[in-house]
């Protein structure tokens, strides 16, 4: 706004009052010369915000036309005229260095003109010493003007990028929270699907089901309650329950898939004593995920064998397949959210079944052979737990 209102409409005004003061005290030889390159100068320098490509060429144009008119106008008021396109100019380039050299070349261009019409005595010698100087100090002030702007538009750069970093990182968290919410609702969205499908395949009266259906369908909107609070696990949830009602649970949600592509879940070994503080759900979502990677496994009809043992203390639960197994270098990826081997899978169950394990002060370790299968050992201290 400021800039406009000085080079678009003082600057003119002041071209104009230089023509009218030229002509009224007959300093000009030709009045209609000085109208004409006035009129030209101005138009330039409107030229200038209408074309800001060839600003560099119109720029010279600027200062020619100035030379100019100051030639033909002979006052030596077009000295503003010199200083106000000397700060556009210094708007328009980078560094003190520069700005101090353009000042004195305008300077000197207008003290070569200004003595082609005045007689050099000691007063118009002078004059021009103080004119340099005026010069220096408007580079100054604009070398300062601009550098507070510089400033200020950095930290406003910087604020913004702020920002954006950290809804950049909002973004992300939610996205990831919003596939993890889905990974975990696609699970018991399997279960259910497979029930019905296979009952409509085969008339099946699916009512014995109906407890089986409604406690998934509480599991998925406990789920999402839970996410929309982003929970870290509940504590006032962690109750001590048995981790063989939880395996027999998880195996009644994913036998009938399993059966249905050829597999078998063996669960023969077990301790049905191990109890450990949980929270049950969650720990049905832990091993429901690691059947079903399992299942995914396993190209023909194979075997999944889940033990729980008690080893040194420690409640022990084995999920082993036999599928296609994990060579060495992605064995150390398994657990990193999003990485996957599958054209439609998330990367989410096992990073999720590790936290939630974690969160019960237990580990999770991968063990693998290609080609033979898999096996997850979940270790969870019962005495520290308990
Ligand atoms: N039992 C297993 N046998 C072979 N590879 C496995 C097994 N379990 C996990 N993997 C490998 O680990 C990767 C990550 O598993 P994860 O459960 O985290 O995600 P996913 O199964 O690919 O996706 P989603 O769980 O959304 O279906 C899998 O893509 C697969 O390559
Ligand atoms: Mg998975």
């Amino acid at each position: 706004m400021f800039f406009r209102l000085m080079y678009h409409i003082v600057l003119p005004i002041y071209v104009i009052f230089v023509i009218f003061s030229s002509i009224t005290l007959n300093r000009s030889q030709n009045h209609f010369l000085v109208i004409l390159l006035g009129i030209l100068f101005i138009t330039s320098i409107y030229l200038e915000s209408i074309y800001p490509r060839y600003k560099k060429y119109i720029s010279a144009i600027e200062l020619i036309l100035l030379l100019l008119f100051h030639f033909t106008s002979q006052l030596n008021w077009c000295f503003s005229i010199y200083i106000i396109l000397l700060s556009k100019f210094l708007f328009q380039i980078r560094g003190a260095l520069k700005g101090i050299f353009l000042g004195f070349v305008m300077i000197a261009f207008y003290s070569v003109i200004r003595i082609s019409y005045t007689p050099l005595d000691s007063y118009s010698i002078l004059a021009i010493g103080s004119d340099f100087l005026t010069s220096l100090a408007v580079v100054l002030i604009i070398q300062y003007i601009i550098e507070v702007e510089r400033q200020k538009n950095v930290l406003k750069e910087e604020k913004k990028r702020e920002e954006l970093r950290l809804k950049e990182e909002k973004m992300n968290l939610l996205s990831e929270m919003a596939a993890g919410l889905a990974h975990e609702i696609r699970n018991p969205l399997t279960i259910i699907q497979g029930f019905l499908q296979h009952s409509k395949h085969n008339q099946y009266n699916i009512q014995p089901w109906y407890d089986l259906f409604l406690s998934e369908v509480k599991r998925m909107n406990k789920l999402t309650t839970e996410f929309l609070q982003f929970s870290k696990p509940n504590v006032s949830l962690y109750q001590s329950h048995s981790i063989h009602e939880c395996l027999t649970t998880v195996i009644s949600l994913t036998e009938s898939r399993a059966n249905s592509l050829g597999h078998q879940i063996v669960y023969r070994e077990y301790n049905s004593h191990l109890s450990i503080q949980m929270d049950f759900d969650k720990m049905v979502q832990v091993f429901v995920n690691l059947i079903n990677n399992s299942i995914q496994s396993m190209v023909d009809s194979g075997t999944i064998t889940i033990r729980l043992l008690e080893i040194n203390n420690n409640a022990v639960v084995e999920v082993m397949d036999t599928g296609i197994g994990i060579n060495k270098a992605d064995l150390e990826k398994i657990f990193n959210p999003f990485y996957t081997t599958k054209p439609d899978g998330t990367g989410l169950g096992l990073s999720i079944c590790q936290k939630i394990i974690l969160d019960h002060g237990g580990t999770i370790e991968a063990a693998s052979t290609l080609n033979h299968g898999t096996s997850f050992t979940i270790c969870f201290p019962i005495n520290s737990a308990e």
